[in-house]
């Protein structure tokens, strides 16, 4: 099983945003994490197109996109020609979400769902075949350096229950409070892929952090 580790750049320090990039490309982690959120679908706003240009041009890992706006539909071809890899968009944004993952495919682009913390798994049943990643938020979104809400191991549990038979590759990511403190026992309960920004960024060595979550995966 190859566990994934995605830093979120929400946390970098943005006037050093260069430096912060190519720590994360110099480190172990997978993939760039990057969370656009409109002041509306979220209580706020981060960044869009112009961060996410200069990320791409010098990230060397690929950019999982997590969208935290309403009318996702719109955007998902400019994110895509932005150099996203992945678009991860929310359950609650999307009306037609069929249709808005199919969207994200044709743009060429690896399509993953997010669920708030009060969202239940089950609500993917009839789309779960179709998807490449599950984002279980394990804290509201909207802001970084949150508590971890306990109830996500219980839905990487219904969700491994979910997918079996059906879509077993599904990438099982989680977001939000996961740090060295917690990132095993996630392993244990079946996710594979994690978010972490605070947990990276306020530390005195970020890669050397990155390194620790990565070989807790490995125990
Ligand atoms: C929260 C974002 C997260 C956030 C995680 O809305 O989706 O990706 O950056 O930050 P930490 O790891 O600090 O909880
Ligand atoms: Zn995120």
């Amino acid at each position: 099983m190859k566990y994934i580790i995605a830093p979120s750049i929400l946390s970098a320090d943005f006037g050093n945003l260069q430096r912060d990039i190519e720590m994360i490309n110099q480190s172990e982690a997978d993939w760039f994490h990057v969370d656009v959120m409109d002041g509306v679908f979220v209580p706020n706003i981060s960044f869009g197109f112009p961060v996410m240009a200069a990320v791409k041009k010098h990230a060397k890992k690929p950019l999982d996109v997590h969208l935290m706006i309403v009318e996702p539909d719109k955007y998902i071809q400019e994110f895509a020609q932005a150099g996203a890899d992945r678009i991860t968009v929310h359950y609650e944004a999307c009306t037609h979400l069929h249709r808005t993952i199919q969207l994200i495919k044709a743009a060429g682009c690896k399509a993953g769902v997010a669920l708030n913390p009060h969202t239940p798994v089950t609500l993917l049943q009839d789309v779960i075949g179709d998807l490449d990643l599950v984002l279980i938020m394990s804290v509201n979104p909207g802001f970084g350096g949150q508590q971890f809400i306990h109830n996500t191991y219980k839905k990487i549990q219904d969700l491994k229950h979910l997918i079996q038979g059906v879509n077993e590759d599904l990438v099982i990511q989680v977001d939000g409070g996961v740090g060295l403190q917690n990132i095993g026992t996630l392993v244990s309960a079946g996710a594979n892929a994690f978010v972490a920004g605070n947990a990276i960024f306020a530390t005195d060595d970020p890669a050397e952090t990155i390194s620790k979550m990565k070989s807790l995966t490995a125990n």
